[in-house]
């Protein structure tokens, strides 16, 4: 909805009557709120990106390379690493964008403003406290289970505004497709919150270290991934992917069938079926590029004002990650003996799918939600996007060559693909800041110019 239809919106009943320019600014400031509140999501998602989450991954990465074994590396920290990444930079992403476009929708801005900074506030505080308790066991027996409940709790913020938007939102009778996938991902996550309460409180009652048992860990990181993560940017992918890059539409049916196919899948693997599973993950996500119609040529020019051009390209080749990191999957349950393939897979997944789709995607739209402001640099873009995927490739390879002891000499290029990775990260963290900071933002255009017209128009 753009701020001249939210404008000429029919008011509230019983409200004082308003002139349209006050109705106008009034829409014009609660946008204004509306960008503050995602770009205050996407900023602090950005720092748990470079600093809790890849910082402390490539260390754990050089630790683990110079000791050439995974095992002998604290599990805490590998967790720390991976929920400040998945929740504090993904799921801060999530909700930002999630916010952003719900209470336009609603249009009862300020109850729900205000629940969405609560929710901020309790989100970014679970997920540091995760991280602190993980890292220095500070009170770690309290904090961890005290963390995940305000993680659960902000979830919960967030999902009666996605539920009303469900129900009052566009008046449509049936659901666009990309709303049922992000609505099904939304439970998953919420399946995720409440597994990760439930463990936290286990280790907290009953274990010496605030790790998760190994067991549980890897059930919870596939209901995570393939529960989560991957239905989130298949649903985004359907809204989004067939305008920007010019696709055929959507064929609505294999969406469906892929994201059943995706269900039963990771439901086999939380049962123990794991080469099932994983086959049907295969399955899933190629129904799922087949849906978007991923890999076909365009019928319509891609819409890549803005940013760089190879962007068809690079989100073609994250959905060539999925598949990656799906096929090391079935691979993982036949021949992993040392984590390798595994991590393998998960790393495909995670940077190779995810972290490029959110660097081609969000650098997209985020410049636009947050006051119709243009992307920094297009180049930067295409250097952090270039260096995640020189990154992502010599990591996944090298993890199975070097874990399972195939060859040693991967181990020494374990370091350099996570330095790779770092730097193209903190690109896309800079280029995001420098839109936030340096290009003004639509309101400031306009008070600009009118500024430079004002005396012109004084009688
Ligand atoms: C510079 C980039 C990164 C580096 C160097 C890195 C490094 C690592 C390392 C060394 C592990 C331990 C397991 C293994 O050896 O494979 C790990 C696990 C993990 N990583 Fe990353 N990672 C990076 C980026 C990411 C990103 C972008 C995400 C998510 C969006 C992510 C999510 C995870 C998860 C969920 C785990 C599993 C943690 C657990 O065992 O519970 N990582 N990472």
């Amino acid at each position: 909805m753009s701020l001249a239809e939210i404008a000429v919106a029919p008011p509230p009943p019983n409200a004082p009557a308003l002139t349209a320019a006050e109705v106008f600014a009034q829409a014009r400031a609660r946008e204004e709120s509306l960008s503050r509140l995602l770009m205050t999501f996407v900023i602090s998602g950005l720092f748990f990106m470079v600093f809790p989450g890849t910082f402390l991954g490539v260390w754990n990465l050089l630790q683990i390379s110079g000791r050439e074994s995974v095992a002998s590396i604290s599990a805490a920290w590998l967790q720390a690493h991976g929920h400040a990444q998945v929740f504090g930079w993904v799921g801060s992403f999530i909700l930002g964008i999630g916010f952003y476009s719900i209470p336009k929708l609603r249009g009862e801005a300020r109850a729900s403003l205000a629940d969405a900074w609560f929710c901020w506030g309790m989100w970014t505080t679970g997920a540091a406290m995760r991280w602190v308790a993980n890292i220095y066991l500070w009170q770690w027996r309290v904090l961890l289970p005290f963390s995940a409940t305000l993680e659960l709790v902000a979830f919960l913020i967030f999902f009666r505004a996605v539920s009303g938007h469900r129900a009052q939102g566009s008046g449509k009778q049936q659901l666009e497709p990309w709303i049922f996938v992000v609505a099904s991902a939304s439970t998953g996550l919420l399946l995720v919150l409440l597994t990760n309460l439930a463990g936290c409180f286990y280790v907290a009652l009953q274990t010496t270290t605030p790790a998760f048992p190994h067991l549980f860990d890897q059930r919870y990181l596939a209901l995570m991934a393939w529960g989560f993560l991957v239905p989130f940017v298949w649903g985004f992918s359907a809204k989004w992917l067939s305008v920007f890059l010019g696709l055929k539409p959507l064929r609505t049916n294999f969406l469906l069938a892929a994201l059943a196919t995706n269900l039963t899948g990771f439901v086999s693997i939380l049962f123990g079926f794991a080469f099932a599973g994983s086959c049907l993950l295969i399955l899933g996500a190629t129904l799922a590029a087949a849906a978007i119609r991923i890999f076909e040529h365009e019928v319509n020019e891609p819409k890549t004002r803005g940013v760089h051009a190879s962007f068809p390209f690079f989100v073609r080749l994250a959905y060539g990650w999925l598949m990656v990191a799906a096929a090391l999957g079935v691979a993982a349950t036949r021949w992993d003996h040392s984590g390798g393939v595994w991590g393998a897979s998960r790393h495909a997944l995670t940077v190779g799918f995810i972290s490029i789709m959110i660097l081609c995607v969000g650098q997209r739209v985020l410049p636009a939600f947050a006051g119709m402001r243009m992307l920094w640099s297009t180049k930067l873009m295409l250097g952090g996007l270039a260096l995640v995927t020189l990154g992502c490739t010599l990591r996944v390879s090298c993890e199975v060559l070097a874990y399972q002891e195939y060859a040693s000499w991967a181990w020494s290029v374990l370091p350099i693909s996570a330095l790779l990775e770092l730097s193209g990260l903190t690109l896309f963290a800079i280029n995001l800041l420098g839109t936030f900071v340096l290009e003004p933002s639509h309101a400031r255009k306009q008070s600009l110019v009118a500024t430079i017209a004002g005396p012109a128009k004084l009688p």
